[in-house]
């Protein structure tokens, strides 16, 4: 049994602040089981309980997961005084409560994950982790099967460590490469460095794939959806 504060309820469920809880729930608007509750304190059980507001059913969602297909040209932040961010394409109700998972270089496309469960965004950054992100790379000159055992073997980025082992699928291989690379850390640029180390020059990225959820490409770059519950059930048994 899940047990909460009534105000606390309506603030991630109602996708409101805890004071702006309080004052709609002074105003009566809110019942319980079919009761008008002024009380904040009063508490929900998640699970049995009926809230609603202005007589709407409140679903309990607590877990807001989305995807959004990044597009090239803005920041990955919540917000920023001159620069276009992640968030200034996300219409949902309870934006609010998100915050993305990981960073994508501004010029970077693709998948980028959003929840509103910072504890598990938190996992699925550690280190310790290795959650896999896949990326489609475009890279400029020939990409050989020796780049591919150096990124098994790991390659000097100019960390301390080399970078852990990670796989090259090469799709193609010309005057313009293209390829799938997987990684299981997050460092910065690192996509971009690994073939730099390499003495070879990045010229287009896009994450495919992150944490077993693979980016929906029926999305076009500035649309989001949310997860499935599929795809979060994947979410959490990978993290
Ligand atoms: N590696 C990079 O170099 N850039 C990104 O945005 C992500 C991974």
């Amino acid at each position: 049994m899940d047990l909460m504060r009534l105000d606390k309820y309506l603030a991630l469920a109602g996708g409101c602040t805890r004071s702006e809880a309080k004052k709609m729930l002074r105003t009566g608007a809110v019942t319980v089981d079919g009761k008008v509750e002024k009380r904040p304190e009063c508490k929900i059980d998640t699970e049995k309980n009926r809230v609603c507001l202005g007589g709407k059913n409140l679903e309990w969602q607590p877990f807001l997961a989305l995807m959004f297909h990044k597009p090239a040209g803005c920041i990955t932040a919540t917000s920023d005084r001159s620069q276009r961010t992640v968030m200034d394409y996300i219409s949902h109700e309870r934006k609010g409560e998100l915050f993305p998972v990981g960073r994508l270089d501004a010029d970077t496309e693709g998948l980028l994950l959003m929840l509103n469960d910072g504890d598990m965004a938190h996992r699925m950054l550690s280190p310790k982790r290795h959650v896999d992100k896949t990326y489609y790379v475009r890279v400029e000159g020939r990409v050989t099967r020796e780049d591919a055992e150096a990124f098994a073997q790991g390659v000097d980025i100019g960390e301390k460590n080399p970078t852990l082992p990670a796989k090259l699928v090469i799709l193609n291989s010309g005057d313009l490469s293209e390829v799938e690379l997987t990684i299981c850390e997050g460092k910065f640029h690192q996509v971009k460095r690994m073939f730099a180390a390499r003495g070879k020059h990045v010229s287009y990225l896009k994450r495919i794939s992150m944490a077993g959820i693979d980016l929906d490409e029926s999305l076009s770059p500035g649309q989001w959806r949310e997860l499935t519950e599929e795809e979060k059930e994947r979410l959490w048994s990978s993290c």
